[in-house]
């Protein structure tokens, strides 16, 4: 204490910062995310050109500093940086893989105290890449027949701006992207205003309102017939559906307001101000995902993905985990949902879905809250066995009033925010006011396959 008061005059002419952290140690991921500080707003400012696949955009990043700071890291990956400025000075740049470092003019270092908010704006250019995941799924950037598709789980944002691209630094959205007139520009959030048109561009103005990962960001520029309608809550449904889709997305697209209300009836209410959906053409892509706001599917979804997708927003988009190692507590639940609604609306019974995943040996492949590798964070075990884990908790409450509240509780408890998994457990028990030792020995950590009702 001595030490530190003696010190602290002598601090004042200039406290000596230090480089931010080029990564937040995610076990599977470790250099994504950056330390040193906390991103509270993108503003995005995009233009695409479909045909060259190209991209400019400007990226203006508020942020707060969580430590004195000398330089900071963002994660980008391809792309050229044009220039760069923090607190409105000219930062120097330097680039190593997906790492990009900012050293500021010492000038601006007192605004990258502790605590202070800062703002820095990168313009840049080129032709986005697509990245392939350790899984060898593409994400990134996606070019389609008629435009470019946008994706990011679990590291693709970086390939489209600059960021922390860690599931861990929630940040709200501006996004204003300009594209050929005739196409669509839809990401997440609601439209800031109509699009307006000049020198044959259209301008499209999304806003997020509420927290995002920057892995449930999306971007896809199209032809797309586009709807917009307002459900119960006053929640607004867009839905952009690329017109080779449509009329077979039709019957399970205008479902989304049926199934969002379900689910809160299930789940607590619905976490944001916006939903919908994005269908693309089949082909155009290979998976779906559970992009914020609007779930994107890579051609006409069942409506068993629709209630999967849609799901997530509350586990994953709402609730988000804390690292990588936690996705089981995005697909275990979704899945789970899916389970739900087959037994609610199709009559087969969650306890038969159970059976099924149970006797199935690739879902026994690892322990769901352990993947082996980050080629693993997807595979059968995080969803099926995540599933089971979802199964054996309502068993163990033995009364789905009970089940559903606490469920409810969860969402409530990290609304906007993130979750571990010992965060999860804890919650549970607490919850239950039973120790559950065995439970989460068994089913979410154990190795071998447990007897069925074990
Ligand atoms: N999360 C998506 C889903 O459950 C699946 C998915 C898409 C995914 N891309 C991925 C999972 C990349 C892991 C990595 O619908
Ligand atoms: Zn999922």
């Amino acid at each position: 204490m001595l030490a530190l008061a003696l010190l602290a005059p002598a601090c004042t002419g200039g406290v000596e910062g230090k480089p931010g952290a080029p990564g937040v140690r995610d076990p599977y991921f470790p250099k994504l995310g950056n330390g040193g500080y906390d991103v509270t707003h993108y503003d995005l400012t995009l233009d695409v050109d479909p045909d060259e696949q190209t991209l400019r955009g400007t990226a203006e990043i508020t942020a707060r500093a969580t430590q004195d700071l000398s330089s900071f890291n963002l994660d980008l990956d391809g792309l050229t940086v044009d220039s760069a400025t923090v607190e409105g000075r000219p930062a120097a740049v330097n680039r190593a893989g997906s790492e990009l470092t900012l050293r500021t003019d010492p000038k601006a270092e007192d605004r990258l105290r502790e605590g202070e908010t800062f703002h820095t704006v990168i313009r840049y250019s080129g032709s986005p890449k697509t990245i392939t995941d350790p899984d060898k799924s593409e994400e990134g950037w996606l070019p389609t027949d008629d435009g470019s598709l946008a994706l990011g789980e679990p590291t693709g944002s970086m390939a489209w701006f600059p960021g922390n691209n860690h599931p861990s630094d929630k940040a709200t959205y501006d996004m204003r992207v300009t594209v050929p007139k005739g196409l669509t520009a839809v990401s997440n959030g609601v439209q800031a205003g109509p699009p307006t048109t000049q020198g044959g561009r259209t301008t499209y103005r999304w806003h997020t309102a509420e927290p995002m990962a920057s892995y449930l960001a999306v971007l896809a520029v199209g032809r797309f017939e586009t709807k917009t309608s307002t459900m119960a809550g006053g929640i607004t449904v867009f839905t952009a559906v690329d017109p080779e889709s449509a009329e077979a997305s039709a019957r399970t697209v205008a479902r989304v307001p049926e199934v969002v209300t379900w689910e809160a009836e299930h789940f607590g209410p619905y976490p944001f101000s916006a939903t919908g959906a994005i269908v693309e053409r089949k082909g155009d892509a290979g998976y779906a995902l559970e992009t914020q706001n609007r779930p994107f599917f890579p051609g006409p979804p069942s409506v068993g993905l629709l209630v999967h997708e849609m799901s997530h927003q509350w586990f994953g988009d709402s609730v988000t985990p804390a690292s990588w190692r936690d996705m089981w507590l995005n697909e275990g639940p979704a899945t789970y949902a899916e389970w739900l609604w087959e037994e609610e609306k199709e009559d087969t019974p969650a306890q038969e879905s159970f059976d099924e995943a149970y006797a199935d040996d690739d879902n026994w492949a690892f322990p769901p809250a352990d993947p082996p590798s980050a080629a693993n964070i997807s595979d059968p075990p995080v969803y099926g066995r995540g599933a089971m884990v979802i199964h054996k908790i309502r068993e163990a409450v033995d009364d789905d009033k009970k089940f559903f509240a606490l469920l409810a509780g969860w969402t409530k408890a990290h609304r906007h925010g993130n979750a571990t998994t010992a965060e999860f457990t804890a919650y549970v028990e607490k919850a239950t006011g039973r120790d559950l030792t065995e439970l989460w020995k068994k089913w979410l950590y154990g190795r071998d396959r447990p007897a069925a009702d074990g």
